[in-house]
């Protein structure tokens, strides 16, 4: 008789696992969406009409799933998300995940919000070697980039898509809060505090515009950061030009999850057109409702180089800590693996435009 806990055997099951764990706030804030969570649902609904057309009875002897990603040799074209407060899933928090993604050959970005040190992290997790920032202001972002990069970290990621919250109503209305005494130790200062709005006064347009970034601020930090810079958050192909004169090392194409603003398209819809005009060799990775192997064959056919997990990885935490990320992490290489046999691909670069089929109502390009 073995010991080891039964663990679900698909994210369906982790997923419905960690619902059952977690009180209805905690669920709210790391499970829900924005709005009416249309984006959200978009986002797996537009993956699931890429339909993939096999080719059968060719080689693949001596294939894999193998690739370099930021100079990073990888298992698999897997990376994990970057995530707030995992501590509130479980008592390791990132440093779980981090351990997880090491043991699975996968990468991780680690959030500024993480609650366990970077520090820390990176010696438990040598895999995680991006670090995500949210911009505090010139001097504070710059510090932290340093921080990182002494840290051992290889790449940043820097998140354009939340200058503001969105609109999370399940979240509102279950009254989910950090608790005061969970800690955020990359933070670099505390958020700026605005003296209480008086009359007809916008919160958001003459307090908070004042300290959110523009392309000025992105161009400024890839001129000074010791290590390239990523945005996080793309969906316009109008705004890669600006990010590739910024002098970024790569984008990232999110929605957040539909965590921010609903109403966006999927990210998976935004994809190819963002690749066209990128360029073949710019670094594009891709994250928003990848749930299934056959998922990431899709976004890497439609140019992803890699793929980001978000919400999955935190049903592996929820309900079986590091063990559970590392099964999480393991069911989507092995489903990629057999996604790529039964579609003839032998390598990543086998998955090509003209293995899937794309739905009318992706953008155009
Ligand atoms: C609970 C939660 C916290 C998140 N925190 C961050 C964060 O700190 N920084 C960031 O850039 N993105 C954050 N994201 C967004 C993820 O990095 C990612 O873009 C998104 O979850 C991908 O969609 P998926 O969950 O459908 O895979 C967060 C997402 C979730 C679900």
């Amino acid at each position: 008789m073995s010991d080891s806990p039964t663990l679900p055997t698909t994210l369906r099951g982790y997923e419905r696992a960690a619902r059952e764990r977690l009180d209805q706030a905690t669920a709210a804030y790391f499970f829900g969406a924005a709005g009416d969570g249309q984006t959200a649902q978009r986002n797996l609904s537009d993956l699931a009409e890429v339909q993939i057309f096999p080719r059968h009875l060719r080689e693949i002897k001596g294939g894999g799933t193998r690739c370099t990603m930021l100079g990073q040799n990888l298992d698999a074209p897997i990376i994990v998300a970057p995530m707030a407060a995992q501590q509130l899933l479980h008592s390791q928090g990132e440093t779980a995940t981090a351990a997880a993604a090491t043991a699975q050959g996968c990468g991780m970005v680690l959030s500024t919000q993480s609650n366990v040190p970077m520090e820390n992290v990176r010696a438990e997790g040598p895999n995680a070697r991006t670090f995500q920032l949210y911009w505090q202001g010139r001097d504070a972002t710059l510090a932290l980039a340093q921080r990182a990069t002494d840290a051992g970290f290889q790449s940043l990621v820097l998140t354009v898509d939340a200058p503001v919250n969105g609109v999370r109503d399940e979240e509102i209305a279950s009254g989910f809060q950090f608790p005061a005494s969970l800690p955020f130790p990359n933070l670099a200062a505390q958020p700026p505090q605005f003296a209480p709005l008086t009359g007809t006064e916008s919160a958001i347009f003459e307090r908070i515009a004042y300290v959110m970034p523009t392309w000025d601020d992105v161009a400024w930090l890839c001129r000074h950061a010791p290590l390239p810079v990523l945005p996080k958050g793309i969906m316009h192909p109008g705004d890669v030009a600006l990010e590739q004169d910024a002098g970024a090392a790569g984008l990232i194409v999110s929605n957040h999850g539909g965590r921010v603003l609903d109403g966006v398209p999927s990210s998976i819809s935004a994809l190819p057109a963002i690749r066209q005009t990128a360029g073949a060799d710019f670094p594009v990775l891709f994250d928003g409702g990848i749930r299934r192997g056959v998922d990431i064959f899709r976004a890497i056919a439609l140019g992803a180089d890699a793929v980001l997990i978000g919400r999955p990885v935190l049903f592996g935490l929820a309900v079986g800590g590091a063990l559970g990320v590392s099964h999480v992490l393991r069911l989507l290489r092995d489903e990629l693996e057999i996604t790529m046999a039964l579609a003839g691909c032998r390598t990543l670069g086998d998955i090509t435009r003209d293995c899937v089929r794309v739905p009318d109502g992706f953008i155009p390009y």
